[in-house]
């Protein structure tokens, strides 16, 4: 048998593209390559790129350029490393990536995944500098194949994409030029995955899609389904105690979707609704195609179906033309909605979007004071949600190894993380505790049973 080849994969932004690295891995397993613990004995590295942060491309340029030395020092002793940037970036920006860092010897992007071994394959037959950015006719996932490749762990809490790109428009937003159309994978290969997934330990499954609540795919009786209904037909899924989906857009939170956080007990109460701002005028600006009332009553409405749901968000602050009026505005929306948590940015133009032409920006000065002050009221409700646990029991996912030897910790259905004292317990068990302690950015608790009911 051939040694494998290593490939070490840097992941950059998102969970879709956690996702993609682990499909890029699926795909190479079969043409030979076992992952590298790091880049150094690497025999190809892959920088999964994200473009969404601020001068994400210079960051990605000046990584190459200390590849560039890694390349060089392992070429002294004869070992030869091929050099690939992938995800957002390199579909933004394409040959532009070859010709300005000449040490990358391939350029594909997120549709392009399953044309990885093909690319491999070129490089190995002498060929340098290609470009993968078309959006292919064909359903990415498709062309990727089955998950089947000889086990790779599956963590306990896993990711499973159902949804890509977006047809939004937002205007500071690269996402619909990055990733492209909308698109919905059919119910019936979701189901498979998700099957798969569970048979290899997931016990919670994420659902992912730049716009995961306008799924509508088609379901295994022929009939287009919902977000919901699909979500139905998770649930029966024995083994996966859990279910989640992320990011949503308020406009395409339909009726049955928020009804489904009543009724399926299996879906955890957490919502990541993002709302970006709480100017009218702004939301406008944006082409958000709602306004601030429109997103507290769809609040109202969601937490009338599940009462304790965790909410949480996305803002950003000093968009072009915001006046302090706007964001005042945004910080009586966050006020009124009571975050669990959420994320908040300095707004920073995407080069190719509405937005970043906007003559009125807004100075650097501004933002950084607003997000200041965004940030402390944020991080006040995070904390205040977490302090109305004390106490509470509740079922935890023993997720993974805590900081001292025994301490595991699990993940609560509001997505809060919980360190236990967890002798003798494994990963992956659900059990009942009792919340000890409450801070920002975790709860402690002890074990008060053995194994849960879930468990
Ligand atoms: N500037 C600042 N934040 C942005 N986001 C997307 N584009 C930009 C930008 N140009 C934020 C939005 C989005 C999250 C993923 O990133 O809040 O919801
Ligand atoms: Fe970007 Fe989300 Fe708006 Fe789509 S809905 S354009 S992904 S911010």
């Amino acid at each position: 048998m051939t040694t494998p080849r290593r490939v070490f994969i840097k992941t950059y932004g998102c969970q879709m593209n956690v996702y993609d690295s682990e499909r890029m891995m699926d795909v190479l397993r079969p043409a030979g390559f076992a992952p590298a613990d790091a880049p150094e004995s690497a025999d190809l590295i892959i920088l999964n790129t994200c473009h969404i942060r601020e001068k994400a491309a210079e960051k990605v340029y000046s990584e190459l350029g200390r590849l560039r030395m890694l390349k060089d020092e392992r070429e002294k002793s004869g070992r030869k490393t091929a050099i690939a940037v992938a995800g957002c970036v390199a579909q933004a920006e394409g040959e532009a990536i070859i010709a300005r860092a000449p040490v990358v010897d391939f350029v594909f992007g997120p549709q392009s995944a399953a044309e990885l071994p093909g690319l491999v394959a070129r490089l190995d037959a002498g060929e340098r500098g290609m470009v993968a950015t078309d959006f292919p006719a064909d359903d990415k996932f498709d062309a990727l194949g089955e998950k089947s490749a000889p086990a790779p762990q599956v963590p306990v809490t896993a990711f499973l994409a159902v949804q890509e790109g977006c047809d939004k428009f937002c205007s500071f937003c690269v996402v619909p030029y990055t990733r492209g159309a909308e698109y919905s994978r059919p119910a019936e290969r979701i189901l498979r995955e998700a099957r798969l997934l569970a048979e290899k330990g997931a016990r919670e499954i994420t659902l992912l899609g730049q716009n995961v609540n306008a799924w509508h795919g088609e379901g295994t009786d022929g009939r287009t389904w919902t977000l919901a209904r699909l979500l139905e037909a998770l649930a029966e899924i024995d083994g996966l105690a859990r279910l989640r989906f992320t990011t949503s857009h308020p406009n395409d939170m339909e009726d049955d979707l928020i009804a489904a956080f009543g009724r399926n007990d299996k879906l955890m109460p957490y919502l990541h609704l993002p709302v970006q701002s709480g100017s009218d005028a702004i939301l406008k600006a944006m082409n958000r195609k709602h306004t601030a009332a429109d997103y507290l009553r769809l609040v109202e409405k969601i937490r009338k179906a599940r009462e304790d749901i965790a909410l949480s968000g996305d803002f950003i602050v000093g968009f072009p033309g915001e006046s302090e009026e706007d964001f005042a505005a945004t910080m009586r929306l966050v006020e009124e909605a009571d975050y669990a948590q959420a994320y908040s940015f300095k707004y920073s133009p995407r080069p190719g979007t509405p937005a970043a032409e906007h003559a009125d920006q807004v100075a650097e000065e501004v933002k950084t004071a607003r997000l200041a002050r965004l940030q402390a009221l944020l991080s006040r409700q995070q904390e205040d949600f977490n302090a109305r646990f004390s106490g509470k029991v509740m079922d935890i996912l023993l997720e993974k190894p805590g900081r001292y030897p025994g301490q595991l910790v699990g993940r609560s259905p509001w997505l809060q993380a919980v360190h236990v004292d967890a002798q003798g317990r494994r990963i992956g068990g659900i059990v009942t505790v009792r919340v000890e302690k409450t801070g920002k950015n975790s709860l402690s608790a002890h074990i008060m049973d053995k194994e849960a009911a879930q468990g």
